[in-house]
């Protein structure tokens, strides 16, 4: 048994992080181990957590457990579990709720909780201690484990714990099965080392760790040769990718390189406002299969907030960066993430992030409520703004966003844009879906035959949030 501890994930070294390819071994006995036994996922929070589940599922297939969505027929049911806001650790609590059921009817099922949440002291002393029927939980650190794991509590039929909170190493033999045939997750860094005051992400998931472009290249031309037309490059904060490196090489030298392959599309999530060169603008325009889109969190336009959100810029360095983006990609889309009723935020804090937002008429926006974290420094700081107030910022918050984004999809209308189409419309009603180069959705009035391709689409209709379109 190994559990997280939150003192040891505050730790950041100057350890080297090492490159490990030959880290995750199947034994040849458990490769039968899921024979005859269907195994369902759960996967929450961001597409870090999405790919991992991608990893996941490849490791059990290893094992010979097939893939059921039907988790009534599940013999290994997980849960990827996200920890970034109170309200996600909630649905997690609440789902447990329902296996627990489905395990009463049929005792011989797994449970196992895993991701960010399985990183949290807290959560697992709860497990330990409310959730006994939980069979294994393991950490971000621990996935290429997942075989032992999942053998040792079947053996001994005991709850198995394996988390481990350290600063991390990146493995590289890890299988992964894609939930898409045409565009697919990249890992280009794990961790953060920003320590935003109210983030739980640098505790979850270790240091910042760039993995070796080598890798990361004959990542996407394998995936050009598999037929694959779209990578998203993931980290916490692509733009810093390459400081920890020894080499010079850096989030530019990247895009170049992967712009010189042969995928028709790329693009990387999330780009941190302080790590935005101007050679990465550059690189941006110059390279048609750099996708002109660009997720650029503001969090607030206080700049009292950011100063005590430790977000290391101010609302003047934003704008300025934004204005330089806009002028660079004029085509460009750029949506955001905001948190409102950070402690202490006042109604002039509030104005000035309204203000932003007013100036910059983003494209769309995640926008959240303050959530304190266990452990992050936030969570010590005096919160005086009453709920009903941070709702009520919320609401006028999304209204705006709302507004911007009809406008900013209101320019489309008529225009012919091109678009991957990637599946059937989630609407069921014959449709297909995609999205354009500046990462809007569009449902398609079209023949299956086109599903896989890049399209000219001609929009017919626009919404706030999706657009209808028809094949020039
Ligand atoms: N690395 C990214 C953010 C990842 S988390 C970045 O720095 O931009 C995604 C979003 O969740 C954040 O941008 C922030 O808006 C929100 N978030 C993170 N912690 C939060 C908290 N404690 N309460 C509310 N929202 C939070
Ligand atoms: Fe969290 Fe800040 Fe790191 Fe983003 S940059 S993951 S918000 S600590
Ligand atoms: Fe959630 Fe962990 Fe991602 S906390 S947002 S799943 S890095």
């Amino acid at each position: 048994m190994l559990v997280p501890s939150l003192k040891e994930a505050k730790i950041r070294t100057n350890k080297e992080v090492l490159t490990k390819t030959k880290e995750y071994i199947i034994k040849e006995n458990l490769k039968k181990l899921g024979v005859g036994k269907k195994y369902f996922v759960k996967t929450y929070g961001c597409q870090m957590n999405e790919h991992d589940s991608e990893n996941i599922k490849a490791i059990l297939e290893d094992m010979s457990y097939t893939s059921t969505d039907n988790i009534e027929e599940a013999d290994l049911i997980l849960l990827n579990t996200c920890a970034i806001r109170e309200n996600a650790h909630n649905k997690v609590f609440g789902y447990l709720g329902k296996i627990k059921h489905l395990k009463e009817e049929r005792p011989h099922i797994i449970a196992g909780i895993c991701g960010c949440m399985a990183q949290e002291e807290v959560v697992v002393n709860e497990i330990m201690k409310k959730y006994k029927w939980v069979d294994i939980v393991f950490g971000t650190h621990n996935i290429y484990n997942l075989p032992n794991i999942l053998n040792k509590s079947i053996e001994k039929k005991q709850q198995e714990i394996e988390v481990m909170s350290c600063e991390g190493n990146i493995i590289e033999n890890i299988p992964v099965k894609r939930d898409s045939k045409y565009k697919a997750w990249i890992n280009i860094m794990y961790g953060c080392d920003k320590f935003c005051t109210y983030c739980i992400v640098p505790y979850t998931r270790g240091k910042q760790r760039s993995r070796k472009k080598e890798f990361i290249l004959e990542e996407v031309n394998n995936l050009v040769k598999d037929g694959y037309k779209e990578v998203t490059l993931l980290g916490q904060n692509v733009n810093a990718y390459g400081k920890d490196l020894k080499e010079d090489y850096r989030m530019e030298n990247l895009l170049e390189d992967v712009a010189k392959t042969k995928i028709e599309r790329i693009r990387f999530v999330t780009s941190h406002p302080w790590d935005f060169t101007d050679k990465m603008i550059e690189v941006i325009k110059n390279n048609k299969n750099i996708m002109p889109y660009i997720h650029l969190p503001l969090q607030s336009g206080s700049n009292r907030i950011l100063k005590l959100m430790g977000r290391r810029y101010t609302k003047e360095d934003y704008l300025n960066l934004y204005y330089k983006l806009k002028k660079a990609l004029p085509y460009s889309s750029i949506t955001t993430d905001i948190i409102v009723g950070f402690p202490g935020e006042t109604e002039q804090d509030f104005q000035e992030t309204l203000d932003v937002v007013n100036e910059c008429k983003y494209d769309g926006a995640f926008t959240f409520i303050f959530s304190k974290r266990e452990g992050t420094p936030a969570s010590k700081m005096v919160d005086n703004v009453s709920i009903e107030v941070k709702n009520e910022r919320l609401q006028r918050l999304n209204k705006i966003i709302n507004q911007y984004s009809k406008e900013a999809n209101d320019k489309y209308l008529n225009k012919v844009v091109p678009v991957l189409i990637e599946d059937v419309s989630e609407k069921n009603n014959g449709t297909l879906m995609g999205y354009t180069d500046t990462m809007k959705l569009v449902n398609i009035v079209a023949d299956k035959k086109y599903i896989g391709t890049i399209q000219n689409v001609k929009i017919t209709d626009v919404k706030t949030w999706s657009m209808d379109g028809v094949i020039e």
